[in-house]
This record gives structure tokens, C-alpha cells and sequence, in this order.
């Protein structure tokens, strides 16, 4: 039975057809990812209160010129561009922030700015399609990371635990599911291939596909416990490291 036509409300800004709240879903993407950047700019730029101990915060790691011997500004800012470059172009991050700072859309089937749209073919966003390279660049953080998370249990040369040791090792196992869960990843291991069986390696890389395809179902909750959790990390160090409160030593 043919359905009666309803015209499209006039493009413009926030116009729809939808009647759910399709803004609630752009509010906690503004404010979470929103703070962390304040934060975590903040953070970089303080250059101080990043060790305690054991501990050394995620936003400082590795630990480059501590003693300014030649960059005299925060150790933080040598390392930045690797860890940001790689939450700026993942996939899912651009759809989040694409809709939830530049509401280009706000959500589907809502209006958005009138204008041409380059998409992701021009400068600057044409950058995003770096993002292979910086996955490559996040697997090398995360030996550095993992190396910091399995220090922090040794107290003074002594195997012990400390709430901050659960807090990096909690931390780095996030952002290994993180970074293991990327499209570039599950890409590398799978794309380009019709048959498996017939491949280089096929067995191999049907496994490695299976188990990124497996975690990458599950990148945009990665994404999110990771980001809360690598901000946690650094909060729970620069706390320790200040003096606001003490670290619980559990062994
Ligand atoms: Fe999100 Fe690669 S797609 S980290």
C-alpha cells in the first residue's frame, strides 16, 4: 500500500523530522571530550607534579629532558602530538566530535550548517587519513606505558602495590584494548583480502582479523573507558605527587 509523502522540514540548523532526543546523545560527547581537552591541555603545559615515587603520569611518559638540559619548556609537549594525533583521527572519535563540536550533522537526518562540504578530500581534514601512521606511533607508546605500569610495583627496589600501581596498570590494559580495537588494525590484518585460505599467512590472518574484529566491535566503549581512565591516571599521580593525598600502599 503506498504511504502518504511527508515533505522534509526546510535544511537549516537543528530542523528534523525525529521526535526523540537526539541532542542527548551529543551533550555528554561535548562535555566529557570537551573537559578532558581543557584538562589535559592544562596538564601538558603545568610541567610539573607528573612522578611520585614509582609512579610517572601517562601524560609525561616516556619522560624526555626532565632536567632541561635543552627544552625548557613542559617534558609533556615533546610527546604530545603522538597520543593526540591518535585520538584527533580515529574513526570514531571524528564522528563524535564532527557532530558534537562542528554539528556537521548534529545527528542523522537533522539540518546542519548550509555549505559546501569537502568532507575528508582537503586540507585540513584530508590529515585524518594519517591516522595508520599514528596507530603505529600509539603501539610504541604503549611499550613505554607498559614498561611504567610493571615499574610502579617495585618500591624502592622492592616488589610491593600501591593503589597508584592498580591505577597504571588499569590504565595501560585500557588503552592496549584501545589501541587493539582501532579500524586500521582490524584493516591491516584483513583488508584487501578475498579469500583466506588462499592468502600469504591466510590462517594467521583470518585469527589476527577475527580477534580485532571481535575488539573492534567494541572500540567506541574502548574509547571512552580509556579516555577516563588515562585523565584518572595522570589526576591520581599529579594528587600523589602534590601532596593532596597520600598513595595507599596495599603490599
Ligand atoms: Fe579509533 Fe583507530 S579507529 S583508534
Amino acid at each position: 500500500m503506498a504511504g502518504t509523502l511527508t515533505p522534509l522540514p526546510e535544511s537549516r540548523l537543528g530542523s528534523t523530522l525525529r521526535r526523540d532526543s537526539w541532542w542527548a546523545e551529543i551533550v555528554p560527547v561535548f562535555v566529557l571530550l570537551g573537559g578532558f581537552g581543557l584538562y589535559a591541555t592544562w596538564r601538558a603545559f603545568e610541567g610539573n607534579y607528573y612522578s611520585w615515587g614509582p609512579y610517572l603520569s601517562p601524560f609525561y611518559s616516556p619522560l624526555i629532558d626532565p632536567q632541561h638540559h635543552w627544552w625548557p619548556y613542559s617534558p609533556a609537549l615533546l610527546i604530545l602530538l603522538g597520543p593526540l594525533g591518535f585520538r584527533a583521527t580515529c574513526y570514531y572519535y571524528r564522528k563524535a566530535y564532527y557532530r558534537a563540536f562542528f554539528l556537521d550533522p548534529p545527528a542523522c537526518a537533522v539540518g546542519e550548517f548550509k555549505r559546501k562540504y569537502w568532507g575528508e578530500t582537503s586540507f585540513p581534514f584530508i590529515l585524518q587519513n594519517a591516522h595508520r601512521y599514528f596507530f603505529y606511533l600509539a603501539v610504541l607508546f604503549l611499550c613505554f606505558l607498559w614498561y611504567d605500569a610493571v615499574r610502579s610495583f617495585s618500591f624502592d627496589g622492592q616488589f610491593g602495590i600501591g593503589v597508584g600501581s592498580l591505577v597504571l596498570t588499569l590504565n595501560v590494559t585500557l588503552l592496549s584494548f584501545y589501541t587493539f580495537s582501532c579500524h586500521s588494525l582490524r584493516h591491516l590484518a584483513g583488508g584487501k583480502v578475498d579469500c583466506f585460505s588462499c592468502a600469504t599467512f591466510g590462517r594467521s590472518r583470518f585469527e589476527a582479523w577475527r580477534i580485532s574484529t571481535f575488539l573492534n566491535e567494541r572500540h567506541m566503549l574502548f574509547a571512552w573507558s580509556s579516555l577516563i581512565s588515562v585523565g584518572f591516571a595522570d589526576f591520581y599521580v599529579r594528587m600523589v605527587a602534590c601532596g593532596a593525598f597520600h598513595d595507599l600502599r596495599l603490599l
